[in-house]
């Protein structure tokens, strides 16, 4: 069970797991494995889409956040210790597979996904930040993908989420090295969109997650949309597709809501309807 003022698994042995707590309409996904820094179980892999599928079927959650349990860490990356057995032979076409659905659902949500980062951010921990829309870290993340080091064969398909974020040539770095980069230079790199102090990254989040939820969202989810196509099919997007979710803006009870709202000089109480 997850303790939701300091979000740790209650008890110390607990499996690892991906907790999932609702709270208003911020639904937050723990990866937690405290024993391994958040490392990755495949158990934890095949958690994600289901948890990001309750997310997105409850209508009271409008962001979806991602974070490391406890205080130490965000996700080490894949626990290496059952690689023996879960990735090696046989079994390592069904582990891709795992990760394959954990990122695709990240990456498909259709409500806004933010990775909350402290401490190290590696590997397939990266991963997951790479498939959220929005990454705030603290001054103390580490990141990396260790792939390198590990002889690992990183796949494409995890390159590409990377690709939307940095320039061929910082990927290159990240992967050539397989060095720990800090905080600082993963915001100069433009990996994470803000830093904050290590004991103010809590709040600056709930201020962030509750600014987007407040907000109108027909128009945040049509946003989403059209950046996401754009950036994949800058050239060969549908555009009309796109119109549509522009059409239902402007059809929507929240557009009248906002107009009005703005007109009494009042914050507006936006449905999503
Ligand atoms: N898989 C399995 N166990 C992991 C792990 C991983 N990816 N990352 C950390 N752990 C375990 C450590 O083995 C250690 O276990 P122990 O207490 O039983 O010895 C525990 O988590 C704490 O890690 P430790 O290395 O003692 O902490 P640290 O602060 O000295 O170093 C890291 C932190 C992240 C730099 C270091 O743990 C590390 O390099 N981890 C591996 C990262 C990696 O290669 N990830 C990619 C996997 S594909």
């Amino acid at each position: 069970m997850l303790d939701p003022k300091t979000n740790t698994i209650a008890a110390a042995d607990a499996p690892p797991c991906v907790a999932y707590a609702a709270d208003g309409p911020v639904a937050t996904l723990s990866l937690s494995n405290p024993a391994r820094l958040n490392a990755m179980t495949a158990a934890m892999w095949a958690a994600i889409p289901g948890q990001v599928a309750k997310a997105e079927a409850d209508p009271d959650i409008r962001v979806i956040v991602v974070r490391g349990a406890g205080e130490r860490a965000f996700c080490a990356g894949a626990d290496i210790s059952e690689f023996a057995s879960s990735r090696s032979g046989s079994a390592a076409a069904h582990y891709n597979d795992l990760n394959h659905a954990a990122f695709a659902a990240l990456e498909g949500a259709s409500k806004p996904t933010v990775a909350m980062i402290h401490g190290p951010c590696l590997g397939g921990g990266l991963a997951i930040a790479a498939c959220c829309d929005l990454r705030w870290a603290d001054t103390a993340a580490q990141f990396s993908i260790p792939a390198a080091k590990l002889g690992i064969g990183y796949d494409p398909r995890w390159i590409k989420p990377l690709l939307r974020i940095l320039a061929p040539p910082q990927v290159k770095e990240l992967l050539f090295t397989a060095r720990r980069i800090s905080a600082a230079d993963a915001a100069a790199f433009g990996l994470v969109n803000r830093l904050a102090a290590p004991d103010a990254l809590g709040a600056e989040v709930a201020a962030l997650v509750a600014e987007i939820a407040a907000n109108a969202p027909l128009t945040v989810r049509a946003a989403k949309v059209s950046i996401d196509t754009l950036a994949r099919q800058p050239e060969t997007a549908d555009l009309a597709a796109l119109d549509a979710y522009i059409a239902a803006c402007f059809a929507s009870d929240d557009y009248a809501e906002g107009c009005r709202a703005f007109m009494d000089k009042r914050k507006p109480a936006f449905t999503g309807r």
